[in-house]
């Protein structure tokens, strides 16, 4: 998926062109994957104005993995989610795709160096259905990769860590040559994770379940966000381990993250789920969720950010 380039990104507290927006071959973060960073949309809704969805949610996170990787912040709250606003207006987009990173420039190469700027960069760029629209509308296919999240002791799930996306990305090139959409991941103990970018939820008998946050998952907002329209819609979701087999054997099945949405799946390893379609229940929370983040829904405004 190429990325058509716009004007300007933010960078270090001002904009800047989109074409000089880069650092030195030795910054720190390229050679040993500490930085962080988060992935938000911002959608154009039905009422003509741009809004980003959960906006401070994602910059809370984006601080939170700061945290974790013993980086301060050189920008507040505030100031972040105004750099993601103004990122949004400058490059005029109706709807986008927005990148913060914050990472360790140039200036000091050892591991344990604390010499190295803490840079900080907000990007936004057009970008359509992650797992494609027909995957959207028909279901997607994944299968189970061999390469599991990485265990609490070692791995900082908690978190979105550059280096830590390795594990996921090479799960998902291993699943796209062998022909899905998607990888499922499982966590050291062989329980259902989460996918490559999303977390996941299973539906048996009307009952609705998602791995717990203290697993080896990111605590997806997207995730969060489909707990909620559930739960208005009276369907509690029990959050509890979820075994592989469970998934193959599932009456539904679907993925959420800020990139795909909220897709359904449709077949696992070569079993088909339900019918082979997205089920009532995914289409029920998919159907709300579009409404929220680009319809007419008001009732959650409080998850709105205008631009
Ligand atoms: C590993 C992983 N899990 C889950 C998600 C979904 O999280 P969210 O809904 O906050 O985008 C993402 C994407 O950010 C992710 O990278």
């Amino acid at each position: 998926m190429g990325i058509k380039k716009v004007e300007s990104i933010w960078l270090d507290g001002a904009l800047v062109p989109w074409d000089s927006a880069s650092d030195h071959l030795l910054a720190h973060t390229m050679h040993y994957g500490v930085g962080v960073f988060e992935g938000i949309r911002a959608y154009h809704r039905a009422d003509g104005r741009t809004a980003v969805f959960r906006l401070r949610e994602h910059i809370d996170r984006l601080l939170d993995s700061c945290a974790i990787c013993t980086m301060d912040s050189p920008f507040t709250r505030d100031q972040l989610m105004q750099a993601c606003v103004d990122v949004v207006r400058a490059n005029k987009l109706a709807a986008c795709y927005l990148r913060p990173l914050i990472y360790l420039g140039y200036g000091a190469m050892g591991l344990g160096s604390m010499e190295s700027p803490v840079r900080t960069m907000v990007a936004c760029y057009e970008w359509g259905a992650y797992l494609g629209d027909e995957g959207l509308k028909r279901g997607i296919r994944c299968m189970i990769s061999s390469i599991a999240r990485p265990s609490a002791s070692s791995g900082m799930n908690k978190g979105k860590i550059c280096g830590q996306y390795v594990g996921s990305v090479l799960a998902k090139r291993m699943a796209a040559k062998s022909g899905f959409d998607e990888a499922l991941m499982l966590d050291p103990q062989g329980y259902v994770a989460e996918g490559t970018g999303e977390n996941i939820f299973v539906v048996k008998n009307g009952v609705v379940r998602t791995p717990p946050t203290s697993a080896a998952i990111l605590a997806g907002i997207t995730r969060d966000t489909a707990i909620t329209l559930l739960a208005e819609q009276g369907i509690e979701v029990r959050q509890e381990p979820i075994a592989r087999d469970e998934l193959y054997i599932a009456d539904e099945v679907f993925l959420t993250g800020t990139a795909a949405e909220i897709t359904p799946v449709r077949e696992i390893d070569h079993h088909k789920i339900g019918r082979g379609e997205a089920g009532a229940i995914t289409r029920g929370v998919q159907e709300r969720f579009f409404s929220v983040v680009k319809g007419s829904d008001s009732k959650h405004d409080h998850w709105l950010t205008h631009v």
